[in-house]
């Protein structure tokens, strides 16, 4: 097949617009479930037969905002007509403004803005390490950043160097040295291996709820233990919130449950309002300054178009309060699911979350052969657009501008699945 050939998909059915996709790119790792995006707004997206669902998934938490908000569009088109970009040659007059408004809003000194969320965690790694060996005086080369098993921060050679997924890693040898894993939550593991290498451990690097491990929470006052272990041992404490962060969790950062300010902080995905990629790592001028002129960057950070949506892409988050707003729907969320729940206890083991980032975890042994994935077509078949995780995991993330009478289609939906369709499969 030729290239020249993608205008004609244009008019093309949908079906051949997925398989247009399988046959061009090589990411089918995904395994997306079949339906093609051709309109959105807020939480709801229309196929190209303009068939309407309602998205239980926002792009993993990068639509926390709802699809092409007016305000984030307004700001992405006033700026496009402005100005895109200056590279870090020069200054911008938007920049600024956007790097004001996200260390005000945090409590931060600094900012270094990079694109993807994976470079965003690229920066940190640079930069632990960095801080490890000028401020810390650990010897050279010899530098340790510690994560969590079943942690994803993204798929650059150094990120997936922490992955304990076989499936990232197969094919990608030799992986970065410097690397060491410990079990999520498990704050008595933390100690010891901070106890036998903490003179070598730079950073200590986690998600304070593990998302694409099926949005895995830690138990009460792992973060506060985690917090108090990095300052005995003179670590930096790392938050990836890169998912959890911007109001997902029903607070600003998932970190502020347990009111615990790590020493870096990462955020991405929702930071675009789901429209540019834009990525932020905040830390204080004693870590950040670490890093000088010329030693890290990207020629689209700190873009003025980017800029311009992650300034509008905060506001959304502060005016509309949709960290107050996720708290409360995820407790109406996780109340439906728990009563499908009590229906059906053989086939749901158990219904988890924090604000709007919740997951049905399914028991296996009862649905064998069907999978999550199955049960997630069968959802979209309903209306429903929801993700699997693994095989026993239904991920529900909805956008945090979701009505309350949308919410509960979710529920309905699951509902329906299970009692309709589930013996027919
Ligand atoms: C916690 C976390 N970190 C990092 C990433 C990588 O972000 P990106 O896909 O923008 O590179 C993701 C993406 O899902 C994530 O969930």
């Amino acid at each position: 097949m030729h290239f020249t050939q993608i205008p004609i998909l244009k008019l093309a059915p949908r079906h051949l617009l997925a398989f247009a996709y399988e046959a061009w790119t090589p990411f089918r790792s995904y395994h997306p479930v079949p339906i093609v995006f051709s309109q959105a707004k807020g939480s709801s997206i229309w196929d190209p037969e303009g068939n309407k669902y309602l998205d239980f998934l926002s792009a993993y938490s990068a639509v926390n905002q709802g699809h092409c908000h007016p305000k984030i569009v307004k700001a992405l088109l006033e700026q496009a007509e402005r100005l895109t970009l200056s590279s870090r040659a020069f200054y911008n007059d938007r920049f600024p403004i956007f790097a004001e408004h996200l260390t005000s809003m945090f409590g931060y000194e600094m900012v270094l803005p990079m694109n993807t969320g994976a470079e965003g965690v690229e920066t940190t790694l640079k930069l632990a390490r960095k801080w490890g060996y000028e401020k810390k005086k650990i010897p050279k080369d010899e530098a340790i950043i510690v994560s969590c098993c079943g942690c994803f921060h993204g798929r650059t050679l150094a990120v997936i160097s922490m992955s304990c997924d076989n499936e990232a890693t197969r094919g990608f040898g030799p992986l970065l040295p410097g690397h060491l894993k410990v079990d999520f939550g498990d704050e008595v593991a933390l100690e010891k291996i901070f106890k036998e290498k903490g003179d070598r451990i730079a950073g200590f690097l986690f998600e304070p709820i593990q998302g694409e491990a099926g949005v895995i929470i830690p138990p009460d006052g792992y973060l506060k233990a985690v917090r108090d272990l990095c300052s005995k041992y003179n670590i930096l404490m790392v938050a990836d919130e890169i998912q959890t962060g911007l109001a997902r969790t029903g607070r600003m950062l998932a970190c502020d449950w347990e009111e615990v300010r790590p020493d870096v902080v990462i955020l991405g995905k929702a930071l675009r309002g789901g429209v540019v990629p834009v990525s932020a790592v905040l830390a204080d001028k004693d870590v950040m300054l670490c890093i000088r002129p010329g030693e890290h960057g990207s020629t689209f950070g700190e873009n003025p178009l980017a800029s311009a949506v992650a300034a509008a892409s905060l506001e959304v988050i502060r005016d509309e309060r949709l960290a107050e707003r996720s708290a409360k729907m995820g407790e109406e969320l996780r109340h439906q699911l728990n009563k499908v729940q009590q229906q059906f206890p053989n086939v749901i083991k158990e219904v988890r979350g924090k604000g709007l980032f919740n997951a049905v975890e399914l028991n296996t042994k009862n649905l064998f052969p069907v999978s999550a994935y199955d049960i997630c077509i069968k959802l979209k078949e309903r209306g429903i657009l929801a993700k699997p995780t693994h095989d026993t995991i239904v991920q529900l993330t909805p956008p945090l501008c979701m009505s309350l009478e949308e919410l509960p289609e979710g529920s309905k939906a699951l509902h329906d699945v299970l009692q309709i369709d589930l013996p027919e499969m």
